[in-house]
C-alpha cells in the first residue's frame, strides 16, 4: 500500500515537473528554434570549432573537409567533400549567424549560418585560412549543385546553410544540412553526397538522400593534412 502511494506521488510530481518543463519549452520554442547539440550533449556554440562527421557506424564514411574541385585539380576554389573512412580527419568548422540572434551563443536549428572552415596548419590552406561554403551554380552535366568554397561572400551568392534535426542514435542527436539556392530559381533542399566518377564524395544539394551528421567539438591542437 505504501509502495503504491509512493509511486503515485512520484507520478504526480513527475507530471507537475513535466507540465512546467513543457510550458517553458513551449514558450522558448515560440521565440527561438531548438539549439543544436554536440556529441557530448552540449549546445553547439557560435564561433567555436567542430568536426562535422557522420554518426560512427560501419560504412558511414569520414568527416567533412576540402578536396579537389570539379576540374579534379587542387587549385582554388577547393570543394567541400566527405572524406573516406577516417572520421578524425575532418577539418574544423564554425558557424557564423547571417542575422544577429537575440541570445548570442547557441547555434540553432532552422537558422541561416555561414559555414567557415579553419585550414590553419593543414595543406588545405592553399585557398585561404578561413574558406566559407557556397553553393556553385547548377551543373548541367550531372544535374546538380555542388558545394565549394570562397574567401569572400558577395550578394547573389548562395552561402546560407541551415542545420536541421535528422534523428538520434544512442542518445546522440543527428542532423542534416539544408540550403536555399537562388539560381536559376529559389530552391530549398537538403545537402547530400554525390560520388564523382573519380570516387571523390562531393557535397551537393539533394532531394532524396540527406547526409546524416553529428557535431564533435574540435580540439585546438589538431593539425591535419586532408587534401
Ligand atoms: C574549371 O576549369 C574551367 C576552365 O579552365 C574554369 O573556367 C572553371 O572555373 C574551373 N572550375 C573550377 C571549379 O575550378
Ligand atoms: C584556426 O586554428 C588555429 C589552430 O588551431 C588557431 O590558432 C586560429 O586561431 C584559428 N583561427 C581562428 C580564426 O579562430
Ligand atoms: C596534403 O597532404 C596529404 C597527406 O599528407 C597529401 O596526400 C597531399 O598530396 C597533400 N596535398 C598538397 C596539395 O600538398
Amino acid at each position: 500500500m505504501l509502495q503504491i502511494n509512493k509511486n503515485m506521488s512520484l507520478l504526480a510530481l513527475t507530471s507537475i515537473l513535466l507540465f512546467f518543463f513543457m510550458a517553458f519549452t513551449a514558450i522558448d520554442a515560440r521565440i527561438l528554434p531548438p539549439a543544436v547539440v554536440d556529441t557530448d550533449g552540449n549546445p553547439v556554440q557560435v564561433g567555436v570549432y567542430y568536426h562535422l562527421v557522420p554518426p560512427p557506424r560501419l560504412g558511414a564514411g569520414g568527416g567533412l573537409a576540402l578536396g579537389p574541385n570539379r576540374n579534379h585539380s587542387k587549385t582554388c576554389p577547393l570543394s567541400v567533400v566527405q572524406l573516406g573512412l577516417d572520421a578524425m580527419r575532418a577539418l574544423p568548422i564554425r558557424f557564423i549567424p547571417v542575422a544577429p540572434l537575440g541570445d548570442g551563443v547557441d547555434v540553432r536549428t532552422s537558422t541561416d549560418y555561414i559555414f567557415e572552415f579553419n585550414t590553419t596548419g593543414t595543406n588545405s590552406s592553399i585557398c585561404g585560412k578561413e574558406p566559407k561554403w557556397k553553393v556553385d551554380e547548377f551543373d548541367g552535366s550531372v544535374g546538380t549543385y555542388f558545394i565549394s568554397t570562397t574567401n569572400e561572400i558577395t550578394t547573389g551568392m548562395a552561402y546560407k546553410f541551415q542545420i536541421r534535426r535528422f534523428g538520434s542514435i544512442e542518445s546522440v542527436t543527428t542532423y542534416k544540412l539544408f540550403c536555399c539556392t537562388t539560381y536559376p530559381f529559389v530552391l530549398c533542399i537538403d545537402v547530400g553526397v554525390y560520388r564523382d566518377a573519380d570516387g571523390v564524395q562531393r557535397l551537393a544539394l539533394t532531394n532524396d538522400s540527406p547526409l546524416e551528421l553529428v557535431f564533435s567539438k574540435a580540439s585546438s591542437v589538431e593539425q591535419i593534412n586532408v587534401l
